[in-house]
């Protein structure tokens, strides 16, 4: 194999659980290898056993690599257990000792993605993950999430970015908060941050963007978190066409483990195919009646033109401001037809610190209630069920479509 044809890994993070010091030299060499610049690996010692334990109540990485010394049949008994702590996307590669084609075929039936024959070399194991992330029929790496409001000034973005600093914090999934709001847009000011680069480069030139592009329009905001900030200025104006934002959305989905679009209050042709193109829709609404019949009228068009994904989800905004008259949310959930994913108070000192410092709200008060709300959202868009022991994994669902156990598939 040529080493000039191996891709360089996208912004994933890699776990390796290793029974042998060749392993844990290959894996640190590995990590100093120029493809693996965007990736986190990190290796730890013991094998599948530690894995179990180490994922039992902890969010799982885009990859997991086991080492695994025996002939492969304890193995495959605790890859099961493994494979039920497994969050959705996550990828597993087992190194074994044996070369044994029973135990790979066994592995592959279980959606294992690769099996490496150790003693292993740099190249051929940062291949096997590489190949993962760039096999042409592969999903792609990036789950993206754009939050619209239903009425301009109701907290949409505020949302998005504390959604996005919430999957990058307690999820510690590499995630971008892309900010679409060109003219007007708030994320530099809340991150507390004045890149030089951002959106307005992709969106200007659409047809230069690729993976190379994004690095230079990110910036680094957080541990995981990257801003690609909009100018938030008047010099031009921004009237895109519908495709303007496929490519950058379709680099980032390549490269990106999390996107979240903060999109901006508006109903034109590249907004609403930003939404369509999206894996998940918010739709942020405040308990009025203009609210209401707007987040109406975007959940129906939105779950019209995307029939086979799911719905928008509704997410309430600064419910209880005092002597306001409100629709009470029970109400507002049934004119929907659709319970609220999330449900923010109104709290003008909370939020309003957050603005005035460019802090986020986990940094101001991580314990309350709005926090809460932010992780939760951040588990369910991003496919981490609260009760590990329901997780349904891609490993048991592969494995049981690939079984063709139909009849002992359990009612998930
Ligand atoms: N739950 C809330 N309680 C009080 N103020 C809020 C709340 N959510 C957002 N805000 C404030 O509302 C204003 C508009 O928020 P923003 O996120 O820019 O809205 P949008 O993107 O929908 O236009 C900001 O000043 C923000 O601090
Ligand atoms: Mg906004």
């Amino acid at each position: 194999m040529s080493e000039s044809t191996v891709a360089p890994l996208p912004h994933v993070a890699i776990q390796v659980f290793s029974e042998t010091s060749q392993v844990v030299a290959v894996v640190e060499e590995a990590s100093h290898d120029r493809r693996m610049a965007k990736a986190n690996l990190r290796v730890q010692a013991g094998g599948v056993a530690a894995a179990v334990e180490a994922y039992r109540d902890a969010p799982t990485p885009n990859v997991i690599v086991i080492e695994t010394v025996s002939d492969g049949h304890g193995l495959l008994g605790h890859l099961d257990e493994l494979a039920g702590y497994c969050d959705e996307g996550t990828r597993v590669v087992v190194i074994g000792h044996v070369n044994d084609v029973q135990l790979y075929r066994e592995l592959m039936r279980r959606g294992v993605s690769e099996y490496l024959v150790a003693p292993i070399d740099v190249i051929g194991f940062i291949q096997a993950l590489s190949e993962i992330f760039s096999n042409p029929t592969a999903k792609p790496v990036g789950r993206s999430i754009a939050v619209i409001g239903a009425k301009g000034g109701v907290g949409a973005s505020t949302i998005a970015h504390n959604l996005a600093h919430t999957i990058a914090g307690d999820l510690e999934v590499e995630t971008v908060i892309v900010d679409l709001d060109l003219p007007f847009g708030t994320a530099g000011l809340d991150f507390n941050q004045d890149p030089p680069q951002g959106i307005m480069e992709a969106a200007f030139d659409p047809a230069r963007v690729d993976v190379n592009m994004i690095e230079r329009l990110l910036s680094r905001c957080g541990p995981q978190l990257n801003l690609m900030a909009a100018p938030s200025s008047l010099e031009r104006i921004y009237d895109f066409s519908i495709e303007t934002f496929e490519p950058v959305t379709d680099a980032l989905r390549a490269t990106v483990p999390a996107i979240v679009f903060d999109v901006p209050h508006m109903w034109t042709g590249w907004t609403r195919n930003i939404l369509i193109r999206s894996d998940e829709i918010v739709v942020v609404a405040a308990p009025d009646l203009a609210n209401l019949r707007n987040a109406k009228n975007l959940i129906d068009t939105l779950t019209l033109a995307r029939p086979n994904d799911p719905r928008p989800r509704l997410v309430l905004s600064q419910v209880g401001l005092p002597k306001r008259p409100e629709i009470a949310s029970p109400e507002f959930a049934k004119a929907l037809d659709c319970e609220p994913l999330a449900s923010f108070a109104f709290d003008a000192n909370l939020f309003g610190t957050a603005n005035n410092n460019g802090q986020m709200i986990s940094e101001i008060q991580p314990k309350s209630k709005a926090q809460e709300a932010f992780l939760e959202m951040a588990k369910a868009l991003m496919g981490r069920q609260e009760a590990k022991q329901s997780k349904k994994s891609l490993i048991s669902t592969l494995r049981e479509k690939l079984s063709g156990k139909t009849g002992k598939s359990k009612a998930a």
